[in-house]
């Protein structure tokens, strides 16, 4: 219906706030006093780490949904540091333009019908990119066709002439290219918790008791880390389905114990966050209960450098997150001279 308007076209435009406010909401994480404090894009979380690791991005559409791209595609390649080509989609199949495994191709469609986009969709999977759609149609074709994307939810474009689905457009890439780092994601969902425990082991006994210790003094969350074979001595007592509990299995002589306590932590349902090298996530956790922090394989004596990173990454945001001062913490000094 057209309300007040004349005509579905400046209905439409006039919608824009309502519509960007539709996009917008429920991408966003949300922090104190409805302060936005970071980006989730949930309909990408399972293909996050290919799209970072991607060689290049491509973007694809047509007239309206290109231009879009068009207008996002500075931010996208000063942020994520990856080049981006931008392709109109008969153009990309004129030509049978190079695409790669190793590339993301972003097929941005309002309607998720349109024929060109759709044919370049299945020239990209078989080529063995990864697929990501941003539509505003729940069940189109590219929404379906696509591994993974977002969906605009700028609500119905009646007008031929596509002016509400732009802005949004616009948006939705924007969002894509400040997407979080994985460390503050994770840091958005543990700002609010009392406390956190880090079972580590071997080589990376201490990597659990220097993540607690960095936790602590810098978030003021209380955290502890833990030596994993004393678990059952006492700390399993604490474990819920709220309390979160980090556990650090990269892959050296310890793994196979990690993954012992990995299975009792599930058994009385622990919040798990597991620390695992690269690749292993599917098999350290295959019902995917456990959320992931995935670190590159070095030597064993040397993960520890590795694994705390990530960590320290945690410990950072959350702090921010927390309102604190991140440089200065409370009662702290950075040289002790008294005793
Ligand atoms: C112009 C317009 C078209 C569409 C184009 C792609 O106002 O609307 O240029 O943008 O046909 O359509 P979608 O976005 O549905 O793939």
């Amino acid at each position: 219906r057209k309300g007040n308007f004349e005509h579905f076209m400046e209905k439409e435009i006039h919608e824009q706030p309502d519509s960007l406010t539709m996009t917008m909401r429920g991408q966003l994480i949300r922090g104190g006093e409805q302060k936005a404090k970071g980006i989730l894009l949930g309909g990408l979380k399972d293909h996050l780490k290919t799209m970072r690791r991607s060689r290049r991005i491509l973007f694809i559409g047509c007239g309206t949904s290109y231009h879009a791209a068009l207008a996002a595609r500075p931010v996208v390649e000063e942020l994520s540091g990856i080049p981006v080509t931008m392709e109109i989609a008969s153009d990309l199949l004129d030509r049978q333009g190079p695409i790669y495994r190793e590339d993301t191709a972003i097929f941005v469609s309002q309607s998720g019908e349109t024929a060109d986009t759709l044919q370049a969709l299945e020239y990209a999977k078989s080529n063995g990119a990864l697929c990501v759609g941003i539509t505003n149609t729940v069940g189109s074709a590219i929404a379906r066709g696509t591994h993974c994307g977002i969906h605009l939810n700028a609500g119905c474009e009646i007008g031929v002439a596509s002016t509400k689905a732009y802005t949004s457009q616009i948006a939705v890439i924007v969002m894509l290219a400040l997407l979080d780092k994985d460390m503050k994601e994770l840091a958005a969902l543990l700002m609010d918790e009392q406390s956190l425990l880090v079972f580590g082991r071997g080589y990376n006994y201490a990597t659990a008791l220097e993540c607690a210790l960095k936790v602590k003094e810098v978030s003021l969350m209380h955290a502890e880390g833990i030596v994993a074979g004393e678990m059952k001595h006492g700390p399993l007592a604490l474990v819920d389905e709220t309390l979160p509990i980090i556990v650090i299995a990269t892959r050296d002589a310890s793994l196979n114990k990690q993954q012992s306590v990995i299975q009792q932590l599930k058994a009385r349902k622990g919040r798990l966050i597991v620390m695992c090298t690269e690749g292993d996530a599917e098999f350290m956790c295959p019902d995917g209960t456990c959320r992931f922090i995935e670190v590159p394989k070095v030597q064993d004596c040397l993960q520890p450098i590795i694994n705390i990173v990530p960590l320290q990454l945690l410990a950072y945001h959350l702090t921010v997150f927390r309102g604190f001062n991140v440089d200065q913490p409370r009662n702290l000094a950075k040289c002790v001279t008294t005793q």
